[in-house]
């Protein structure tokens, strides 16, 4: 006989950004204004994704697709991997996320991919500090999630590859 272990994600939702701080809400602003301007003629689901730094830098990004589709990154790593890059070292704050289509609709809630989740646990990892997550759609609301953990319960982390 064995046990069921269960694993929750733990999301916050938010009436409106009106309840956040002025820096979070600029975080956010950031990252829908990033959306305008992603590459996505094949799927027209135009996501941004910006980054606050613990120096104060925010840096943003947007989904970059390719005509061979698996080439393409998701606006969460192009911002990622853009902020680790220009600012090596500097911890992960928080990340804000958006979208925008004319083709499908976003809805509340905009949740990222596992691929993007297994990257920004990483970086959480890496500090040892809690990433906020700031995940809006096309409504007022804002959903809130205190650590990439929250959202990546039971992850793959680097402690499994420390040598015997
Ligand atoms: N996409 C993102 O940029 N972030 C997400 O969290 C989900 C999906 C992109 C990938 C692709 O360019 C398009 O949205 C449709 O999947």
């Amino acid at each position: 006989m064995g046990k069921t272990i269960t694993y929750t994600a733990v999301v916050k939702e938010m009436d409106s950004i009106q309840d956040l701080t002025a820096l979070e809400q600029t975080l956010i602003s950031k990252a829908i204004d990033a959306a305008k301007t992603a590459y996505a003629p094949y799927s027209r689901f135009n996501v941004g994704a910006s980054v606050l730094l613990e120096n104060g830098k925010i840096i943003s990004g947007n989904n970059q697709e390719n005509v061979a589709y698996p080439s393409g990154l998701c606006a969460e790593r192009v911002a990622l991997f853009a902020a680790s890059a220009n600012y090596p070292g500097v911890p992960v704050k928080a990340i804000a996320i958006s979208a925008i289509s004319d083709h499908v609709s976003i809805g509340e809630l905009l949740s990222p991919c596992g691929a993007c989740r297994q990257v920004m646990v990483e970086y959480e990892h890496r500090y040892q500090k809690n990433i906020t997550l700031f995940l809006k759609g096309d409504t007022e609301k804002v959903y809130v999630v205190d650590s990439i953990g929250d959202i990546l319960p039971f992850s793959f982390n680097s402690d499994k590859l420390k040598p015997k």
